[in-house]
């Protein structure tokens, strides 16, 4: 089997670089697509309370402790108390006595609670009940206001990118910082496996096309949580960590970044 690359996160943790999507997967079937990624030899798998698919994900991973297990805080969560309270929710449905990353999903600047639910997650590391802390959907001035409000900086922000929306500035932003850049929809919702350019490095490479867009996500640096619901996908998408793109094909795939590819909501806008 592939070893999973690992990244080094602020607090000395490791974190696998390939990790497993849970979003849209449907709580029964949850722990049974859990597996079959854990077989293929994922290492990490990210969930969230708003997927409502902790309790099957927590059941697939009830033998697998050594998977790194990564949820997080849903918006009406935020604030202080409120917050302590969701976690507490979060660890039950999952049946563990701990994760090993806790995230804020997004931060809701019109709420303005995002500083408080972060001290939250502070406590909530403190008390052991997450190893690791980080944020989602967070931008510059939002990263930049935790850290200078609390003095703690997040371990990880996970964020859209995807070969059609690079998020070059947040990047450069989250390396200043020491933060890790965590890929959402690294595929692009699966829409960025049609493109000309990633279809022609595949049939150079003989590798899928999705392999090859997580490839570039690894060479980057980046980890990524490629969501898939079969196992043909779940193990297409896993020979990512199997080969390696020339520094030519990396610079067409850099090319393809786009103004207007983003696909999900704006963080300065939903809350
Ligand atoms: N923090 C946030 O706000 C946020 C937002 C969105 C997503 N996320 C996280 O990021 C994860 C991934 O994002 P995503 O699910 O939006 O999109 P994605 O991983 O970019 O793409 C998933 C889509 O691609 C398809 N797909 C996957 N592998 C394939 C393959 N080898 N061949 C053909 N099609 C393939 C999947 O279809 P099948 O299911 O049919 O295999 C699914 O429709 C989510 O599951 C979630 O954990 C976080």
């Amino acid at each position: 089997m592939t070893g999973t690359p690992t990244l080094t996160l602020n607090d000395g943790r490791a974190l696998p670089q390939l990790g497993f999507g849970t979003w849209q997967i449907e709580d029964e079937n949850a722990a049974d697509t859990v597996r079959i990624a854990i077989d293929v030899g994922y290492r990490m798998v990210d969930t969230a309370a708003v997927y409502q698919n902790e309790r099957g994900v927590g059941d697939g991973l009830r033998d697998s402790p050594e998977i790194f297990l990564q949820t997080k805080i849903w918006n009406e969560s935020q604030g202080y108390e409120r917050t302590l309270r969701a976690a507490d929710k979060c660890l039950a449905r999952l049946g563990r006595e701990d994760v090993d990353m806790l995230l804020i999903h997004w931060p809701c600047p019109g709420k303005d609670l995002f500083v408080e639910t972060w001290r939250a997650l502070i406590e909530l590391r403190e008390a052991g009940k997450a190893k690791s802390i980080g944020v989602s959907n967070f931008r510059e001035e939002d990263l930049r206001r935790i850290v200078e409000e609390t003095g703690v900086t997040p371990a990880l922000n996970q964020i859209e990118l995807h070969p059609g929306f690079q998020q070059r500035h947040l990047r450069e932003v989250h390396d200043d910082l020491g933060i890790v850049t965590q890929s959402w929809s690294p595929l692009g919702q699966g829409g960025a496996m049609d493109n000309d350019t990633i279809r022609a490095i595949a049939g150079e490479t003989g590798q899928p096309a999705s392999a090859v867009i997580l490839r570039w996500h690894l060479q980057h640096g980046l980890c990524a949580i490629p969501k898939a619901s079969s196992r043909e996908h779940i193990e297409a998408n896993f020979a990512a960590l199997s080969f390696e793109l020339s520094d030519e094909q990396m610079t067409r795939i850099d090319a393809l970044d786009g103004p207007d590819g983003r696909m999900g909501p704006d963080p300065s806008t939903l809350d």
